[in-house]
Order: C-alpha cells, then structure tokens, then sequence
C-alpha cells in the first residue's frame, strides 16, 4: 500500500514539474515550448512576437524561407531595447534554405538570416530539408521557363559540414536538423564533428513519430515538434475534445502538452492574442497515463506536409515509415 502511493506520489510530482526548458547535448537550454511563426509576416507576426514574450513564450521559431526574419527582428530589437527582455533571454531558432546548401553558401544564408534578424547569433540554426534546390538564382524557389522546379544534388554530408563551419564561428550556439529521416541523420552522425542537437519534423497524435523520438533520443537529439495542432486540423477530434473537456482546458492545450510531456520541444503557431496566451498555458496541465495512451493510439502516419514537389529527389526524406 505505502509503496504504491510511493509511486503515484512520484509520478505525479515528475510529471507536475515539468520543467520550461530541455537540455541539448552540447548543454545549452532549449525552452520546451516555442512560438511558430510560418505564414505570418509584418505586423501581424511583429505584434504576434511581443504578445508571445509578454506571456512567457522565451523562444521563437522561423526560416528564412517565412520571409519574417525582419518583422521578428524588429519586435525583438524594442524588447530588448526597453530592457524587458536581454538577448540571452530569448531562444531564437531559424532555418537554411535549400539554395544555400553547398558548404560555402551555408555561411552565406547564416549571415542573411543574422542580418534580416538584426542579431550577432542565433540559438539553433537547422538544415530545413534534406534536399537542396539550384544556388546562385536570386528565386527561393527556382523555376525554369515551364515552372519546372530547379534542384541541385549537393550531398546534405556536405551541407552538414557547413553547419559546423558556422557553429565554429559563433553565429549560431547549436545546430540541427529539420525533416531528416533516422537513416539520414545516420549518415550525418557517421561523419559529423559536431553531432547535431535537434531534429524538427512534423509531429501530432495523427503522426506521433513514436519510432522517430526512440532513435533520436537513443542518440541524444531532442525532437521538436512542428505543426503540433495539426496545422490547426486536429482540433475538432472527438477524442481529444473528450479529454479536454475533463481537464477543463482546450484540445489545442492538450495538444501542446502532449508534447512536451514526452519531451519534445513543441512550436505551435498562433497569432491571436488570445491562442497565444492559451498555448502557453500548459504547464500546469496534467495528462494522465491513460490520456496519454488514448491520444498515442490516434496515431495514423498522416503527414500533411509532404512536398510533393521534392518526392523524385534522391533526398526526398518521406518515402521510409521514419
Ligand atoms: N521545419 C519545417 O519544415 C516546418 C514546417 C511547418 C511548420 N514549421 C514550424 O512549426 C510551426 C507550427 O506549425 P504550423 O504553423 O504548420 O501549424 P500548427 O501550429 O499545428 O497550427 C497552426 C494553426 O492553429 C491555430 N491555432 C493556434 N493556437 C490555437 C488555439 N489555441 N485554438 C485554436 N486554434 C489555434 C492557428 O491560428 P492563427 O491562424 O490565428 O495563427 C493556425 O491556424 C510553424 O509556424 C513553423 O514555425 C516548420
């Protein structure tokens, strides 16, 4: 009876402290839930990053690809400038795109990524896919005249040794990965100096990558999870409305703590005032066992974001389970 309640007791205390940061294997905290920022540019990200800060959001997602780097730039630059918040504060995560992925252009896209930001570095900078796209057009994503997409073959290998590159020179105070299958992080793990930190793919109940975080965490890379709501699609799923309902919160907060409950980092993306405030709350929701086995069980392999563009590209990662 005495050890039972030992565990309960246990159990409960682990799960209702869960912590606001991770830590990745180069020591650095990564604060576990984060604000996505993709589609949303100009005022309405500028004004959707200090309401973000101003509910306790410590880490912001982008990618030159989002075309925000400057609006995000901007809120930062008046937070830090009234002193509300100091750089070392805030966990700022951006993405190389695919026209810089040959070594020598790694350091290119780092420092166009720094200066749209008006930062001296960012926190994580992550490889956004695994294949490049043709370098040296000013497109970001290049066509010929019949709307053909242009690719290039550089070895993603080669790209991580960029990477490096630019983690040795401070720009950036890790470096990941980001919608890379098991097998070609391996590759990179076979050669890399510096071992990737992170890997960001998509994850919600309906694509848990359960068999994803197993290998990652075997290899000490944390996951985080993109499109965590589902792109905002998993939200009227009865199962999580049931679950919701009895903790008294909403689907999109059981939805985000899921995540972070299994320790993954988790980066939904709002823009509402009042979504961002909601996702944030998380902390002190607790799901039990049973909660978190019923939203496992959703698990179907349904990505949605699968780049249909890129699926003959030897690099396409999506044609293997994980
Ligand atoms: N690495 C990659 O290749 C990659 C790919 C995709 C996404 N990402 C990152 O992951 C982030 C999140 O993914 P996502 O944007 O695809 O989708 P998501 O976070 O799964 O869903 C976003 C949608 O949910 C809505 N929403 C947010 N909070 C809500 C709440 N509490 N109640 C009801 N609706 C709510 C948002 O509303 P609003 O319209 O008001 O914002 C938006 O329509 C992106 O923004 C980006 O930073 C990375």
């Amino acid at each position: 009876m005495f050890s039972k309640l030992l565990i309960v007791c246990t159990v409960l205390t682990l799960s209702e402290s869960l912590p606001t940061t991770i830590t990745l294997s180069n020591g650095q905290k990564m604060p576990i839930v984060g604000l996505g920022t993709y589609q949303a540019t100009g005022d309405v990200i500028y004004e959707s990053v200090l309401n973000a800060l101003d509910v306790g959001f410590r880490h912001i997602d982008t990618a030159y690809l989002y075309d925000n780097e400057k609006d995000i730039g901007r809120a930062l630059k008046k937070v830090f400038s009234e002193g509300k918040l100091k750089r070392e504060d805030v966990f700022v995560v951006t993405k190389l795109w695919h026209t810089f992925h040959s070594r020598p252009l790694v350091m290119e896209g780092m420092k166009k990524s720094l200066n749209n930001l008006g930062l001296d570095y960012v926190d994580l900078f992550l490889v956004h896919f695994p294949f490049g796209l043709k370098e040296g057009t000013n497109m970001t994503t290049p066509v010929d005249d019949k709307g053909n997409v242009l690719f290039s073959d550089v070895d993603y290998v080669e790209t991580w040794q960029g990477m490096q590159d630019v983690y040795d020179k401070g720009f950036t105070k890790s470096i990941g990965l980001s919608n890379f299958n098991h097998q070609q992080v391996d590759r990179i793990l076979s050669m890399a100096r510096v071992k990737p930190m992170v890997n960001q793919v998509e994850c919600h109940p309906y694509l848990n990558q359960k068999q994803l975080l197993d290998y990652s965490t075997k290899h000490d890379i944390v996951l985080t999870a993109y499109s965590p709501l589902g792109t905002g699609r998993m939200l009227n799923e009865t199962k999580l409305i049931e679950i919701a309902d009895k903790h008294n919160v909403s689907a999109a907060q059981v939805l985000i703590r899921y995540q972070a409950q299994r320790g993954i980092v988790v980066i939904p993306k709002a823009t509402s005032k009042k979504y961002i405030a909601e996702d944030y709350e998380i902390f002190n929701l607790n799901l039990s066992d049973s909660d978190m086995t019923a939203i496992d069980s959703l698990n179907k392999n349904l990505r949605y974001n699968v780049v249909d563009y890129a699926k003959k590209h030897k690099y396409y990662p999506f044609n293997i389970p994980y």
